[in-house]
Parts: C-alpha cells; structure tokens; sequence
C-alpha cells in the first residue's frame, strides 16, 4: 500500500493550480499567488480560475455584472433561514443552503458546459448572501439585501454589518479571499471531483465539498486558531501554552501542512495584513500573539503556519465572528471548487481507488445460537 491519506498519489490532471511544496510556492493557472494577492480582485481570479486566463476588460465587466444581478437569495432559501438560523451551526447551514439552492437554478438540470458556467458563478454570487443573511437573522438584526454595485468582498462587508466598508478593510478581504480560492487537490477539492466524476450535478459536488471542509484538520482550522489566540491572551503566554499541548500531544491549529515544508506561502501575505491591518484598527494585538506562537511552534517543533492561522487574526479585526471564518474560506473557496467540478466533467473518468483487505480471511458462517 502506498502512503496513508493518500499522499503522493495523483489523482486529477489540473490546469488550475500548482505548488511547489519543498520551496513554499503556489500558483493559480501559472502566476504566482504572491503576485495576484498584491495585483488581482477576487472577481479577476475567479475569471481566470473558470477561464484559464485573467479577463479583459470588457470580459470583467461581464462577469462582475453577472455575478452582481446572481446576488439575491430565492424566496425558498429566505423562508429556510430563521429556520437555519436558529437550529444549525453555520457550516451545516451553508451545506444545507447550498445543497437547497439546486431547487431554484434556472438551469435545472441542463448540464451543457454553458449552463455549468452559469451555475457555478451564481453558486459563487449566492454563498455570501446565504452567510450574511444567517447571521444577520440569527443575532435579530434587520437583514440588508445585496449591494447592486459593491465587489464580492465589499458587499459581503456591507450586507454582514450593514455599513458601506472602508474600502481598506474590503481590499484586506477581497485578498483572503483570493488567497484561499484554490489549492490543487486538498481534501474538500478532491471529494467534489469525486462527487463530479459520477456524473453527479455540480450542487452535490459542492455541498460534499462543503462537508469535508467543515473539519478542524481543514477549514475549521482558522476558527480554532482564533480560539487558541484567545485563550493564550497575551504574547508571553504562547510559550508555555505551546509546550502544554505539545506535552499532551495536541495540535496547534493554524500550523504544518501536508504539502508545505516551509512557510505557507499565503501565510506570509496574510502575516503581513493582520500585522498592517491591527496597527490601522488598533488591534496589533492578535498579531502579537500570532507571531509568538509562529516563533515557540518553530522552534518546539518544526513546523511553521499555514493560510489559516493569520487568516484568523484578519478575519477577527474586520469584525468577523469566530464561527464564520470557515464559511468565509468556503466563501472563496467556492471559486475553486466550481472551476474543479467543470474540470473533472471536461474529461472524467469515474474516481474509483482501490484498497487493501487486512481483515480476517477464509471465515465461514454460524448460525446465531452457535456464536458467542
Ligand atoms: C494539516 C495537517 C492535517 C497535515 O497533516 P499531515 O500531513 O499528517 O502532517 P505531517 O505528516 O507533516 O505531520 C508530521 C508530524 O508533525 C505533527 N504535526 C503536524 N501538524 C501539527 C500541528 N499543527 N501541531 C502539532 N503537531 C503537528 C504530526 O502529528 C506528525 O507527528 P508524528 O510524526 O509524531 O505523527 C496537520 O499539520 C494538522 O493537523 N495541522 C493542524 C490543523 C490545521 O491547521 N489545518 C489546516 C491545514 S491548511
């Protein structure tokens, strides 16, 4: 048998992203992640992660104008919310929501690559509504319909607070988002390609896709490095608390990777927003702690943070409440996923592993009175 979870095997040829894990590299369709966090928006890279290429002009335009009029919840996703909101953690919500909004696709179950297109962009302009709207409803709040001309991550801002953003703070986000919008075949990329490579439509690709990233080894990874931050509390504290957990054989989330032998490199963006970021809110504290937890977590054991640790601290300073920092990773991540399922249709083959047997063999039955 090959390596348990998998590694090293290759399971999909992709056009779509590409890392180099020995050497902390990442690229989305050849350019460097680095170059498109400092030079892209969301809605660029959401074109060329669909597309291959980044779009013209007028290309944009059309795909922001699309994205934009796709915003709006149906009615029967409206009238589930309280519903949600008052019985389901928010994961489970947006799984259940996702799945929900197959119903109402004007596309139905036209599976041309023409309709996939439309489907996954109105998946893509739809995830930050559903997760607003939860939110907004489940603290009693008034629920602010989508912006008509705000980007992904501004109107995602304006529609959670209900306040036009700083445009700083959606430039901040539109970057995470960016940042976490693909990455080659990690686990939830790999069950929707799975989910697709049956012929299954591609709202079941995402919603099983939602469902692997809802784990703590995965998404749930930001929101449990936001709860580590919190309990460390102080800077001086990261030592002491790393050593107890290691001593106990705990993870420290937010940290190593099954790819990376070095620094994630959205890692290094995302330290230096949170860093950039706390200064201009008054909240460097976060990053204090971050920081000296990525110090004692090097030098206790090895490893070195990955996207979800600082992604926590950005997240925390823009407002976002803990439990929705894995929405908002499935949030961008949607992006990915949708590019991966139009992929896998262009030229599938049904995924199908084997495994090997190491149960007990050569066994013949007894009837019930003679067992035991
Ligand atoms: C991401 C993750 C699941 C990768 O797992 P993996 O591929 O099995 O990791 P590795 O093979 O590099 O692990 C090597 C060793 O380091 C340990 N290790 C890895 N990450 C660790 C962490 N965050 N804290 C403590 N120990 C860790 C492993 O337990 C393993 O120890 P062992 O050899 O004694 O069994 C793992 O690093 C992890 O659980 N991280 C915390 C969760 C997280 O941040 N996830 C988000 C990923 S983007």
């Amino acid at each position: 048998m090959g390596e348990k979870g998998l590694r090293e095997i290759v399971a999909a040829e992709t056009n779509l992203s590409d890392i180099d894990g020995a050497n902390g590299r990442l690229w989305y369709v050849g350019y460097e992640i680095g170059d498109l966090a400092r030079n892209a928006s969301f809605e660029e890279v959401i074109y060329l992660l669909h597309n291959l290429d980044l779009p013209t002009q007028p290309q944009l335009d059309e795909i922001t104008a699309f994205l934009r009029t796709e915003r709006n919840l149906s009615p029967f996703l409206a009238r589930m919310m309280p519903t949600l909101a008052q019985n389901t953690s928010p994961m489970s919500m947006l799984r259940t929501s996702i799945s929900a909004s197959s119903a109402f696709d004007p596309d139905g179950w036209d599976d041309s690559p023409e309709a996939e297109y439309r489907k996954a962009l109105r998946l893509i302009a739809i995830t930050p509504t559903v997760i607003a709207t939860y939110h907004r409803v489940r603290t009693g709040q008034e629920v602010i319909p989508p912006h008509p001309t705000l980007s992904h991550a501004a109107n995602f801002l304006w529609m959670l607070h209900g306040q036009t953003p700083d445009p700083a703070d959606a430039d901040a986000l539109d970057t995470t988002f960016t940042l976490y919008a693909d990455h080659t075949m990690n686990a939830s990329t790999f069950t929707a390609r799975v989910v697709a490579s049956t012929l299954s439509d591609m709202f079941s690709a995402v919603t099983a896709a939602i469902g692997a990233l809802k784990g703590p080894l995965h998404g749930g990874a930001n929101e449990e490095s936001m709860k580590m931050a919190e309990e460390v509390g102080k800077p001086e504290n990261a030592e002491a608390f790393v050593r107890d957990r290691l001593a106990n054989h705990g993870k420290i989330m937010g940290f190593g990777h099954a790819v990376y032998r070095t620094m994630d490199p959205r890692a290094t963006v995302l330290k230096q927003m949170s860093r950039e970021l706390g200064e201009r809110r008054g909240e460097p504290i976060w990053s204090d702690i971050f920081e000296a937890l990525e110090a004692t977590t090097f030098e206790q054991k090895g490893l070195s943070p990955n996207v979800d640790l600082y992604a926590a601290g950005v997240y925390h300073v823009l407002g976002i409440p803990t439990d929705l920092m894995t929405p908002l990773f499935a949030l961008a991540r949607m992006a990915g996923w949708t590019a991966h399922v139009r992929e896998q249709y262009a030229n599938n083959r049904i995924i199908r592993p084997g495994s090997e047997y190491v149960g007990p063999t050569d066994r013949v039955y007894l009837p019930i009175e003679q067992r035991g």
